[in-house]
């Protein structure tokens, strides 16, 4: 069976759901049963990442484990790492704790080889997969390898030589079908709608079908699903790839926003982060599925009304016409182009009649019993995301 095509200059992507396929050897057996204990040695990819960095911070904070990072440019991660725990003022003890691994989620067994995979697989106790190639105009078929092929890798993984619990970052990309079809509520337990239309969707979609497939065989997972993941509402620090940093750049340079209908499913990297690491501390969490979001959505055209109360002046243009005023800026690069392209399949307009929202009862019940409070998305912290990314000189 073949998923439509999206038309338009999005990158052509297509679907085969009957070819994702867990491998039979994936399996919790012939293993003693799971059971849950403080992580001592934890495997966690995409450490480089903007959500990888801050979960590394959360597992170092939170835990006591040593965290082993699979990074496929060990040396840049390095950096990376090393410029974060300087900005966050980590203390030696902590960073002690981290090593950095060569390895790919592109490629089988991690791209570790058979002996380090079966060495590391007996070591491990914890996986937190972070990792993947967070494009959203690339092709499906560009992304499978690296955010299917290394969902499947890790789950081989977990289960080789021990059971391991995984905490799989998710997204809510993965149902984003639920918005475009106007399906209401999104909720947490449901099963999974069909594929959305752009690449990157697609990719967490059929990971999860992996993942679900594993916990039906009693493989211990649960899955974090977060939306829209805005900056650190301590630092103010903003992931500038991020395609609302994006739109919100090129909102600024022809100074007027689109006009849109979405609710954005939102919350800020720090909790998204500590939220992840602390419902791997509950047991009772295993097995389900997270909507790491904030209770209420932000509507898209109420995060612009905050950009401008943040002093931005900005008027506003029908998406139609602001996507034209976008792509006739000077020198954009061709990914940009089909970013511009893809807004409004990125965040689906409800159909006439159906505003759907993300359900997160059970995630905010959860944070809630823990006192972690999800940190408002206001004016004040806009005004300093939208400091951070003027001094990475996105806008
Ligand atoms: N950002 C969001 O708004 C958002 C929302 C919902 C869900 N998510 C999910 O959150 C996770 C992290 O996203 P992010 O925002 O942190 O993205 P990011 O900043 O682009 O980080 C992605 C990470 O994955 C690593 N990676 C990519 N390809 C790899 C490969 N072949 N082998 C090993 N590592 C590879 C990257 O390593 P390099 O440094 O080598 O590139 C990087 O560490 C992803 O699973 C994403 O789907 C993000």
């Amino acid at each position: 069976m073949l998923f439509p095509r999206h038309s338009g200059d999005i990158e052509m992507s297509c679907i085969r759901p009957d070819g994702i396929i867990l491998d039979p050897e994936i399996t919790p057996e012939p293993f003693p049963a799971w059971q849950w204990s403080p992580p001592q040695e934890i495997l966690l990819t995409g450490a480089s990442g903007f959500l990888g960095r801050h979960l590394l911070l959360e597992l170092l904070e939170r835990t006591s484990a040593r965290v082993h990072c699979v990074a496929r440019r060990p040396e840049r991660a390095r950096e990376a790492l090393n410029n974060q725990f300087a900005a966050y003022g980590v203390p030696e003890t902590q960073r002690q704790r981290v090593t950095v691994i060569e390895g790919t989620l592109a490629e089988p067994l991690l791209g570790l080889g058979a002996e380090r995979f079966d060495a590391m697989a007996r070591r491990i106790d914890t996986v937190f997969h972070s990792g993947a190639w967070v494009s959203l105009v690339a092709a499906y078929a560009r992304l499978q390898d690296t955010n299917v092929g290394g969902t499947h890798e890790i789950l081989r993984f977990a289960t080789r030589h021990r059971i391991k619990p995984v905490h799989h970052v998710s997204s809510l990309g993965a149902v984003i079908s639920g918005f475009m079809d106007g399906c209401g509520v999104i909720y947490e337990d449901a099963p999974l709608p069909r594929p959305g239309v752009l690449g990157y969707h697609q990719s967490k979609w059929a990971a999860e079908v992996l993942v679900r497939a594993a916990r039906e065989r009693g493989v211990p997972v649960t899955i974090h699903r977060p939306g829209g993941v805005f900056g650190d509402s301590r630092t103010g620090e903003v992931r500038v790839a991020d395609w609302l940093s994006q739109v919100t750049g090129l909102s600024v340079r022809i100074g007027a926003a689109p006009l849109h209908d979405h609710a954005m499913p939102v919350a800020t990297v720090d909790h998204v982060s500590a939220a992840i690491v602390e419902l791997a501390a509950r047991p009772d969490s295993i097995g389900h599925v997270f909507h790491n979001v904030n209770p209420e959505p932000l509507p898209f055209d109420e995060y612009f009304d905050r950009v401008r109360a943040a002093g931005c002046e900005l008027g506003s243009l029908p998406l139609p016409q602001w996507k034209a005023r976008a792509k006739a800026l000077p020198n954009l690069p061709a990914a940009t182009v089909r970013l511009i392209d893809a807004v409004d399949a990125i965040a689906p307009p409800s159909p006439a009649g159906h505003p759907t929202h993300a359900d997160a009862t059970r995630f905010q019940r959860a944070v809630g019993s823990l006192g972690m409070a999800s940190p408002d998305i206001d004016v004040p912290l806009i005004s300093r995301f939208l400091e951070s990314a003027a001094r990475h000189e996105t806008y």
